[in-house]
């Protein structure tokens, strides 16, 4: 489901290098899910009794360079509820569909603390940085701020800002810092 343009790392490295960070977590955010190719392997393959699933399904408008993935975004949107159907009856995963800024302040009024947040929305610098300042406080101490497509220049940029001397590569174009 995943497609070419968003990434270099073959098909389901980062996933898999996911599914190890999350194994042992109490709640995860996945922020960004489109079809729920992730959110499938963390609710199958890990116990984690809590995953938050951000979404607005409208894809990265004002990005023609991405308009093309993101051309049938009610059939991505009903594709991820059909899959994770079982696991959003169980309130095991529980989805936000909003824009990420309102979802991270709905994380904060529910007093949800995460042991890891996954941001890979908008990989445009500002809203980013956006992102990632807006999530961060929502990691417990000790926790994981992580995200996809390291490659891309915006996303480069605002981690080097935003995390600087604590972030590291993980495995398939991910980033990865510890927040304290
Ligand atoms: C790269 S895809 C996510 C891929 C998914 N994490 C996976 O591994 O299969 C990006 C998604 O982020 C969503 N998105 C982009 N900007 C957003 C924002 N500001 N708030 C919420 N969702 C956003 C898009 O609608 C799209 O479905």
């Amino acid at each position: 489901m995943r497609h070419h343009a968003w990434g270099t790392d073959p098909e389901g490295v980062y996933r898999d290098w996911l599914v190890q960070k999350c194994k042992g977590c109490e709640a995860v955010a996945e922020v960004g899910v489109f079809a729920g190719s992730t959110t499938l392997r963390l609710a199958k393959e890990t116990e984690v009794p809590l995953i938050v699933a951000v979404d607005h399904w409208r894809g990265v408008p004002r990005d023609p360079t991405q308009a093309a993935i993101y051309r049938d975004l009610k059939k991505t949107r009903k594709l991820f509820h059909s899959r994770l159907r079982p696991w959003i009856l169980e309130k095991r995963v529980r989805v936000l569909e909003m824009g990420s800024p309102s979802a991270a302040i709905r994380c904060h009024e529910w007093g949800i603390k995460f042991d890891l947040i996954f941001l890979d929305a908008d990989h445009r610098y500002t809203n980013t940085r956006r992102d990632i300042r807006a999530w961060s406080g929502l990691v417990r101490p000790g926790g994981i701020l992580c995200g996809h497509d390291i490659g891309w220049p915006g996303v480069r940029r605002a981690v080097e800002e935003e995390l600087p001397r604590s972030w590291m590569m993980g495995s398939g174009s991910t980033w990865w810092s510890f927040i304290q």
